[in-house]
């Protein structure tokens, strides 16, 4: 039925399908055909989608990703061959996922296209290790950037509130070390949280003059979010892990792929 396909722009969350929301869920399982990121729940597809034909976009360091350009042009050709088209992101559309171009692209082709908003990364790691964003007292606002271009070092030093860092790792040593440079307290609470969500989620604490040499110590790996300020340090982790985040997910995990 061509002319009537279209696109759905899906956040996918950081990784525990019980983190998609309800309307996530209704468009993965109305999907004909799923274009996948590398973060997100892909792998639970076949449970999410089993009607749908997934084609595996996924961005990983040392492999060839499909060029963004190429990926505008499938969701424009399947859309055109009437098909409903989703594609699942990880964590937000337009949070560092290039779901906004993806939505101009569609618009532009006369594509209808709609955005359904998913949980950051930037904003689950945190909660999952226990770690609020802002705290009474500690921190009245957050900021999210990102790793890769590295900002400013000198600008996060003179921010008044939690840091919050996406694809951050290589640059770890180089953002931490400007900062400190700048004037930032070396004593400043950080943790960074890697595979938010999934059953082998892991949080490294240390005072953020030891973060990066506490990471290369014991092998932190992306996909990680790193926190820097005073609420880093509060120390609730293991009861939010344990009872609302890493024991529900691990058991979905299980279930989902035995
Ligand atoms: C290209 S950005 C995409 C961000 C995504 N749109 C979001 O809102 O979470 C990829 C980065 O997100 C973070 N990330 C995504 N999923 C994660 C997870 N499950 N655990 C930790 N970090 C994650 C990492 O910093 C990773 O390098």
């Amino acid at each position: 039925v061509t002319g009537l396909g279209r696109v759905t722009i899906v956040g996918g969350g950081p990784g525990d399908p019980d983190l998609l929301t309800v309307r996530a869920v209704r468009a993965l399982a109305s999907a004909d055909v799923v274009l996948a990121d590398r973060l997100g729940p892909a792998w639970a597809l076949a449970e999410l989608a089993p009607q749908a034909v997934v084609v595996d976009v996924g961005k990983e360091p040392g492999r060839q990703p499909v060029p963004q350009a190429e990926i505008e042009r499938l969701l424009i050709a399947h859309a055109r061959a009437g098909l409903h088209v989703v594609r699942l992101k990880g964590g937000d559309p337009f949070v560092f996922g290039r779901g906004s171009e993806e939505v101009l692209a569609c618009a532009a082709a006369g594509v209808a296209v709609t955005v359904v908003p998913g949980l950051s990364s930037a904003l689950a790691a945190p909660a999952l290790a226990g770690i609020p964003l802002t705290h009474r007292g500690l921190a009245r606002g957050f900021t999210v950037v990102t790793g890769h271009p590295l900002p400013d070092p000198a600008v996060l030093a003179g921010y008044d509130g939690t840091i919050v860092v996406l694809m951050g790792m290589a640059a770890l040593p180089d953002l931490v070390g400007g900062m400190l440079a700048a004037g930032f307290d070396p004593a400043t609470p950080s943790a960074v949280i890697e595979r938010a969500s999934m059953h082998d989620q892991r949080t490294t604490r240390a005072a953020v003059r030891d973060l990066a040499g506490t990471c290369s110590r014991i092998g932190v790996t992306s996909p990680a979010v790193i926190v820097i300020g005073a609420v880093a340090g509060l120390g609730a982790a293991a009861a939010y892990d344990d009872e609302l985040g890493r024991d529900p997910g691990h058991r979905l995990w299980k279930t989902m792929t035995r």
